[in-house]
């Protein structure tokens, strides 16, 4: 059989591997690191556990910029703290990821080489202090909405990962929706900044759901899976739901006509989007793609002193533990 492999750690063989497997998704249980699975399933795990991971790290780009323009010593160690938490966020994830087999070093050469993907809500510029209150409310919004169903996701690692992911996301939110509300009840420019912040973010964020549905074909097979568990348009009209009643409190508007309730479907509708500009971007082609790109290969390049030191504090460790055995 062509989509499947025998795990290494696993005794059974593919016949009876695929039953178990069958018989755990069925059961909405879930699948470990040990466990028989697909190759199919290992593989698209992988691609999307990955991807996960680069979009926190790259993600905390945009925001490091401004840590040291934030306007007041509470908000700068607010957003400090947040980066970090996205830091983090990249960590579990390639942590999860790896154990489906592939190593982080393998996972950031394919991400530096360009040949792996992450979220295409990074590429954007961060222009005034404003945005830094949009990407938190509408950013970490949209990675909210689409993320708390993943900590039921079937993948162990995974899901688990996800359950304090989410717990940090919600606070990044809130500090996001306290700078826009704080900047909204200020000067006429500092409400106009935080309006066109707004206007800016809001379109980009709801791409970050991905495509519309009828253009997804993987999502099918993922829900399948029980990996995900609503589809792209579900999530996106969820979020808009959620982004009409927070920006009532804002006293801001969305820069969207088009939003309704559809009392028939039961689901929020919003206007258009550029589709085109999200092919683009996530091609490669968005205004910060190749700034983002320099700067994380960059890194990695000056960290590889970090990385030696601490392979050699690891060997020094186990040479330690094996003479200490000895004696
Ligand atoms: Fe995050
Ligand atoms: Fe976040």
């Amino acid at each position: 059989m062509t989509t499947t492999v025998t795990n290494p750690g696993s005794r059974v063989d593919d016949a009876a591997g695929e039953r178990l497997f069958n018989e755990i998704i069925a059961r909405d249980s879930r699948i470990e690191p040990r466990d028989w699975m697909p190759a199919d399933y290992r593989k698209s795990l992988t691609r999307q556990i990955s991807q996960h991971a680069h979009s926190e790290i790259i993600g905390m780009q945009p925001e490091a910029n401004w840590i040291t323009r934030a306007p007041s010593l509470k908000r700068k160690a607010v957003l400090m703290a947040k980066v970090q938490d996205e830091a983090g966020h990249g960590l579990y994830l390639y942590s999860a990821a790896e154990t489906l087999g592939t190593s982080r070093d393998r996972m950031t050469e394919d991400l530096i080489a360009g040949k792996a993907r992450y979220s295409s809500i990074f590429n954007y510029p961060v222009l005034t202090w404003a945005d830094i209150g949009a990407i938190g409310w509408l950013v970490d919004g949209a990675a909210i909405c689409n993320q708390v169903p993943l900590c039921r996701a079937s993948y162990g690692p995974y899901g688990r990962a996800m359950v304090r992911i989410c717990k940090e996301e919600s606070f990044h939110q809130r500090q996001g929706f306290e700078i826009l509300l704080e900047l909204a009840n200020g000067t006429p420019e500092q409400r106009a900044m935080a309006q066109d912040a707004v206007d800016r973010w809001y379109a980009p964020s709801l791409m970050m759901f991905g495509p519309p549905d009828e253009e997804s074909p993987n999502s099918q097979k993922s829900m399948e899976w029980n990996i995900k568990r609503f589809s792209n348009d579900e999530l996106r009209s969820r979020f808009v739901g959620m982004m009409v009643e927070q920006i009532r409190v804002l006293g801001l508007e969305l820069p969207d006509k088009d939003v309704r309730y559809n009392e028939e479907t039961g689901r929020w509708e919003h206007g258009p989007l550029d589709w085109n500009e999200f092919r683009e971007v996530l091609a490669g082609r968005g205004p910060c793609n190749a700034q983002r790109m320099e700067r994380r290969r960059e890194a990695h390049e000056e960290g590889a002193w970090v990385r030696e030191a601490a392979a050699a504090y690891a060997a020094k460790q186990a040479a330690g533990r094996a003479t200490a055995k000895v004696a």
